[in-house]
């Protein structure tokens, strides 16, 4: 599965060259599924020119209430209109600015579930936390906040994405052997709840993926995607991280594995 977490970027004109070259060229990727996150004013368009294709799309910030006096927000029922299924909750960026915790992010995670949209959860460490080895301590209570509030059930229906708040923005992505080892715990972690789920669950990773380092992350054994970010601004660099999780089959990544 791969991700475009576009943020605060686009215009019109813009969005319109990336998704008529993205439609083109990941016409005939079968083996992966495709979403595009966007800001809401862009909903519209994305709708109107995704609409009935291989790619789904999603907004990055959903209120969690339903309705009512909340003003400059966001509604799940308003995202059904345009057709969205997935929204971003728990993002690093805006857990860091205060709007966002681990409460109001499993609020809105049931909210989302409840209207039929697919969460992607966020979680992740800072780099003081990952300096002090508190990385599975900070990642589990992150994600033990959204198994309290809906239970195994409702986890099952999101996607979770582990986004080391160092990595992100930064260029400097987490080696795969990292990225292994924090998914590979989730996992057992959410196994140790329920043992179907350790195995469905999908888990990303997110944080400076790019055309050349995103092969060897989707070989992890863990890692079901990528949540991207800076990359995704860039339609080659894009389309570049879909082929290779077009691409990332069994044998393709048995013969990275020979090349190293
Ligand atoms: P990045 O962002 O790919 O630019 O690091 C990822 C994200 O914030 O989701």
């Amino acid at each position: 599965m791969v991700v475009a977490n576009r943020k605060m970027h686009g215009s019109i004109p813009a969005n319109q060259l990336f998704l008529r070259e993205l439609l083109a060229q990941t016409r005939d990727f079968k083996n992966a599924d495709y979403v595009v996150c966007v800001p809401h004013p862009y909903l519209y368009q994305v709708q109107a020119m995704l609409s009935g294709s291989h790619i789904a799309w999603g907004d990055q910030h959903m209120s969690r209430f339903t309705l009512g006096a909340h003003t400059g927000s966001v509604s799940a029922s308003m995202l059904l209109e345009f057709g969205c299924q997935y929204t971003i909750i728990g993002h690093s960026e805006r857990r860091a600015w205060g709007y966002e915790t681990d409460i109001t992010s499993a609020q809105r995670y049931e909210t989302a579930i409840r209207a039929g949209l697919k969460p992607i959860y966020c979680v992740g460490d800072t780099r003081d936390e990952y300096m002090a080895g508190e990385t599975h301590k900070v990642t589990y209570k992150q994600l033990s906040a959204i198994v309290e509030h809906v239970g195994v059930e409702g986890l099952a229906k999101g996607v979770l994405a582990y986004e080391p708040v160092w990595a992100i923005g930064t260029g400097q992505a987490a080696t795969p052997e990292h990225v292994q080892s924090i998914l590979g715990y989730l996992r057992s972690q959410i196994a140790a709840l329920d043992a179907k789920l350790g195995a469905e669950i999908r888990i990303l990773y997110g944080g400076s993926v790019n055309a050349k380092n995103v092969l060897q992350l989707f070989c992890m054994p863990d890692v079901d995607g990528a949540l991207v970010g800076a990359a995704s601004l860039n339609k080659e660099q894009f389309i570049a991280i879909c082929k290779a999780a077009n691409e990332a089959t069994d044998d393709r990544c048995a013969l990275l594995v020979a090349d190293d």
